[in-house]
């Protein structure tokens, strides 16, 4: 998958990007990243990609023209017309199936960052195919809503994270959160590992860990429940786990 970013602030990028897992996989061929600089594509002395909107109003509004010369450049580089994603809170919310079933269809995917009020909604019309949203608050900028994305099908990847799990990304981890890790000492702050995990018994440590992915799924995610593949008996836990409605995993604010 080759990622690029049209962005003011491709600095952002780079160095958000090429840290940890990300950056070895940039490293390693896996994943490739160009961030383009709109602002190299202002036609005016002083680099300005920005104005007023009209009709009045605070604030300031990108310009369609830097914004389509940084999109023609990425066009013509890879010779054909590619996806465009804009990062924006009106957009459809981002989930994981939606990047992996980009991840099987596109070669090159471009990521457009808005600043400021916005973009000038003529060049949007031409160019953007995606309109995604990250979730329900308004961030600065599309940056980091473009490397949350970047960050999350980059890990559907086979190789990224050592795995070849390229097609178990239909679901949220199958519906079920994870289970508990834990690591050395056997006991922290008077707390001890539970034994089964020391136990060496494999079949054992596996039925424990599904335990405790259905309990708590049914405590931090119950949403998730019904779309999850659950035998009589675990449906039975879940239930019990909602009946007790235990913990709140937030406090309140
Ligand atoms: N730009 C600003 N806020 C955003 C959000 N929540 N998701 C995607 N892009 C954004």
């Amino acid at each position: 998958m080759h990622f690029h970013v049209l962005t003011l602030f491709p600095e952002m990028i780079e160095q958000g990007m090429n840290t940890s897992i990300m950056g070895r996989a940039i490293e390693r061929g896996y994943i490739s990243l160009k961030a383009t600089d709109i602002r190299d594509y202002a036609a005016n002395k002083h680099n300005k990609v920005d104005d007023t909107p009209y009709g009045g109003g605070a604030g300031m509004v990108m310009q369609a023209a830097p914004v389509y010369g940084a999109y023609e450049a990425v066009k013509e580089q890879i010779g054909y017309r590619p996806r465009v994603i804009y990062l924006t809170p009106q957009g459809s919310t981002f989930f994981t199936a939606y990047g992996g079933r980009i991840l099987q269809k596109e070669q090159d995917l471009v990521f457009l960052c808005g600043h400021y009020e916005g973009i000038d909604e003529r060049v949007l019309e031409e160019i953007v195919t995606d309109y995604v949203s990250i979730g329900d608050y308004v961030l600065t900028g599309g940056e980091l809503p473009a490397m949350v994305m970047m960050d999350a099908i980059s890990r559907l990847v086979p190789g990224v994270l050592h795995n070849e799990a390229s097609a178990e990304f239909e679901s949220f981890q199958g519906n079920l959160l994870e289970h508990p890790h834990y690591s050395r000492p056997e006991v922290w702050h008077e707390k001890r590992v539970p034994e089964v995990l020391l136990s060496g018994h494999h079949a054992n440590i596996e039925k424990w860990r599904r335990e405790q992915s259905v309990i708590r799924t049914a405590e931090r995610r119950p949403d998730l429940l019904e779309k999850a593949d659950l035998s009589a008996k675990e449906k039975a836990l879940a239930d019990r786990c909602l009946a007790e409605k235990k913990l709140a995993f937030t406090q309140e604010v």
